[in-house]
């Protein structure tokens, strides 16, 4: 469905996504929710074909919170071992795709094999530059602002950098996503309306679009819909015109 009468001329760069709702989905079909994880990992895939089409260059998707973990640990265990295996059989067409993968988190603290699959992820499609799927893995917001200010109260230290000079942009730089964009929009699915730790820095800014649909439901049509409702959007940064 590319409908020629869309036009998708409100440029996105980077899209956050809080993909919520696959235990509801589950629930709602009878199926347990290690279920609506799996057709999770589905509804990702189906985002990444079709970002491209849209100018999307960037997308993050939130798969796992730092607050995740208070989750009963078959559940835990499962979602890890799904990571494992997912990302095992999608290395390949990730990298046909031209997809580059990156992780933000806290990802010492996540199983060693794990770990070493998603380096090893990592550095194989490190030079692809189609798209970048940033997943955040084990993140927090507010873990991430404390790592970064653990950062810079190290550098101030060891002498690098002076008081006088912190500022917003070294603040950001120190950031996990350092180096990217803030996010244009984040769309949450299962209707939600709250960030739930995401990406607090860098959401300053960020456009929001909830949907109730829950996230192994997400599709073409409803990205269609975030991106329609973002072009009516007036951006404008604290000023009075949009920029
Ligand atoms: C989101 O779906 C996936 C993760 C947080 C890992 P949920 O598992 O939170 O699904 P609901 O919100 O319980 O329906
Ligand atoms: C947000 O969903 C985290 C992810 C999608 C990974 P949650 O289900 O953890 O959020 P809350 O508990 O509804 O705020
Ligand atoms: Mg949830």
């Amino acid at each position: 469905m590319n409908d020629p009468t869309v036009r998708f001329d409100a440029a996105i760069n980077h899209l956050g996504v809080i993909m919520d709702g696959n235990g509801r989905w589950a629930k709602q079909k009878g199926l347990p929710r290690s279920a609506g994880h799996q057709a999770g990992v589905q509804a990702l895939k189906r985002l990444v074909s079709v970002a491209g089409e849209y100018n999307i260059r960037i997308i993050t998707a939130f798969a796992f919170s730092t607050e995740n973990w208070q989750r009963p640990s078959s559940e835990v265990s499962f979602l890890m071992r799904l990571l494992a295996e997912t990302i095992t059989k999608e290395i390949d067409e990730l990298e046909e795709k031209g997809v580059h993968l990156r992780f933000i988190g806290r990802l010492q603290e996540l199983p060693e094999d794990l770990l070493r699959s998603l380096d090893r992820a990592v550095a194989r499609t490190a030079a692809n530059d189609k798209l970048v799927l940033n997943v955040a893995l084990n993140y927090g917001g507010r873990a991430e602002i404390v790592d970064a200010v653990r950062k810079i109260a190290d550098l101030v230290q060891e002498g690098q950098v002076s008081i006088d000079n912190i500022d917003e942009e070294l603040v950001a730089r120190q950031m996990m996503t350092g180096g990217l964009p803030d996010p244009d929009l984040i769309i949450r699915t299962g209707g939600e309306h709250r960030l739930s730790n995401f990406l607090l820095w860098q959401a300053a800014y960020s456009e929001l679009w909830v949907t109730p649909t829950y996230w192994p439901d997400f599709d073409r049509r409803e990205l269609v819909r975030a991106l329609l409702a973002y072009q009516l959007r007036k951006r404008r940064f604290g000023r009075i015109h949009e920029i």
